[in-house]
């Protein structure tokens, strides 16, 4: 069994992970941050581990590290880390890993691959699609269309790149100035993806996978909205909840089947077809519509903040499932799952997702954190000798469990209620009255 495990990254997302490998008593946690987690760093000295600051995207920087601590199984974690290679400077030295190397990352980074592989494999769930480098075509694409589109930029642009008709564009024409711009400025790389724009209420569904084998969890509907009510600029995702089970309340049992064939699909297709074992977590990201299950995207990570909401309840040792994808032995693997239901609530900034307002101090009460029941977990933030300060993104996550939905919200605020400073949070997120919206939607379209 290993023990010396190696986590790379830092936000709210890694926080979580390090707290979830910790629950086993052998981990030895080895952090590689961008910048100091408060949490990570406290779970790791705990463990009898270290954890430092570096450039996370420099796999040499971190395979040396790697080597010098003697690290036994890694998970680099955010997406720009599995675009930059860290998994295959591992890999180099030996190191088993639980995340993909850079060639099966690519379903993330690069949106043209993924709806390549789809249409090779004639996988269903493939919204009508064109992949652009010039806009000579890009017009009569989004006329043939009817115009309601969604302009994606093809590589990482942090969630914040992609614009769709009807909420960030006014219509067709608005779509191909995007693009355009995407073009002219090379926004998240050489190219721009064009989708027709799908109607239905979205959820992820997130796997572990060893290249043939997934294990499913539960799904998860994230808030990607900054407002109240999904409306709004897109953010990294503002908060998010998991029903008791393994469905949301306005997603048939057929919904969850047909978004997991989806993924089972794309794993098969990478390695029939260009001899790709994907390792790690396959994140898919989920329209549920009028006309069936449509797939969005797919990461290939944990979803920030879906992570939190299910590692509250997974009760199978986060380490154990990470050495079976290492070993490829998911197939003999089982996962226990907490049958409750969870609620995450971001605090930002004030000025988030614009324009943050300066690094400001943050004060945890630690009795009312305790006496709500809720958990923090650390995202963008500063840890100075004077206290914790913002920085220019999401800073805190609040995670409440609960037997209903209801109840995990309650905590989920209380524990928002008990930081102070210049951040705010959707209190809308979890609440019986937007879940019930989304639920009528769904029956609205899906009644016709
Ligand atoms: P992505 O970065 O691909 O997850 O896209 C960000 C958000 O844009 C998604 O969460 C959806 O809300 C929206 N979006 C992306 N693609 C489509 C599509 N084809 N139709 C409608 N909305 C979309
Ligand atoms: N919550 C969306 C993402 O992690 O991409």
């Amino acid at each position: 069994m290993a023990s010396r495990f190696l986590l790379v990254g830092s936000g709210a997302r890694e926080h979580a992970i390090a707290a979830a490998l910790c629950k086993r008593e052998d981990v030895q946690l080895f952090a590689f941050m961008s910048a100091r987690n408060p949490g990570i760093e406290a779970l790791c000295k705990k463990s009898g581990g270290e954890a430092v600051v570096g450039d996370i995207h420099n796999p040499a920087q971190v395979g040396d590290w790697a080597k010098a601590k003697k690290i036994e199984l890694a998970f680099p974690s955010p997406d720009a880390v599995l675009a930059a290679g860290v998994c295959d400077e591992l890999a180099k030295f030996h190191i088993p890993l639980a995340a993909p190397l850079r060639a099966a990352a690519r379903i993330e980074w690069d949106k043209s691959f993924l709806r390549q592989i789809m249409d090779k494999g004639r996988v269903p769930g493939c919204p009508k699609n064109g992949f652009f480098r010039s806009t000579d075509e890009l017009n009569g694409f989004i006329d043939s269309l009817g115009g309601q589109v969604a302009v994606k930029p093809v590589g990482l642009t942090g969630g914040k790149g992609v614009a769709v008709v009807g909420f960030q564009l006014k219509d067709g024409e608005a779509a191909k100035a995007y693009a355009r711009e995407v073009l002219a400025q090379r926004i998240g790389g050489d190219g721009v993806v064009i989708e027709e724009k799908l109607i239905g209420e979205e959820f992820t569904l997130q796997a572990f996978c060893d290249g043939r084998k997934l294990l499913p969890m539960p799904a998860v509907q994230d808030h990607k909205r900054a407002n109240v009510g999904d409306n709004g600029p897109n953010t990294g995702g503002m908060g998010s909840y998991t029903s008791e089970g393994f469905l949301l309340p306005f997603m048939t049992q057929q919904d969850y089947d047909d978004a997991l064939n989806i993924l089972q699909k794309i794993t098969r297709i990478l390695e029939l077809e260009s001899n790709i074992r994907f390792s790690g977590i396959m994140y898919g990201q989920f329209m549920a519509t009028a006309n069936g299950v449509f797939l969005i995207e797919i990461n290939a990570r944990f979803g920030d903040p879906e992570a939190m909401n299910v590692l509250a309840r997974l009760k199978t040792p986060l380490a154990d499932v990470f050495e079976a994808i290492a070993q490829r032995r998911l197939g003999k693997m089982e996962l226990e799952w907490e049958s409750k239901a969870t609620v995450v609530k971001y605090l930002v900034p004030e000025g988030y997702p614009g324009k943050a307002v300066p690094a400001s101090k943050l004060t945890i009460d630690e009795k009312k954190l305790k006496a709500s029941k809720a958990e923090l977990f650390f995202a963008s933030v500063d840890q100075r000798e004077d206290g914790l300060h913002t920085a220019s993104s999401r800073a805190i996550a609040s995670l409440g469990v609960g037997k209903s939905i209801d109840e995990a919200e309650k905590h989920a605020e209380a524990g928002c209620a008990a930081v102070s400073g210049p951040v705010w949070h959707r209190a809308d997120i979890g609440t019986a009255a937007l879940i019930g919206k989304k639920a009528e939607h769904i029956k609205q379209l899906r009644k016709r």
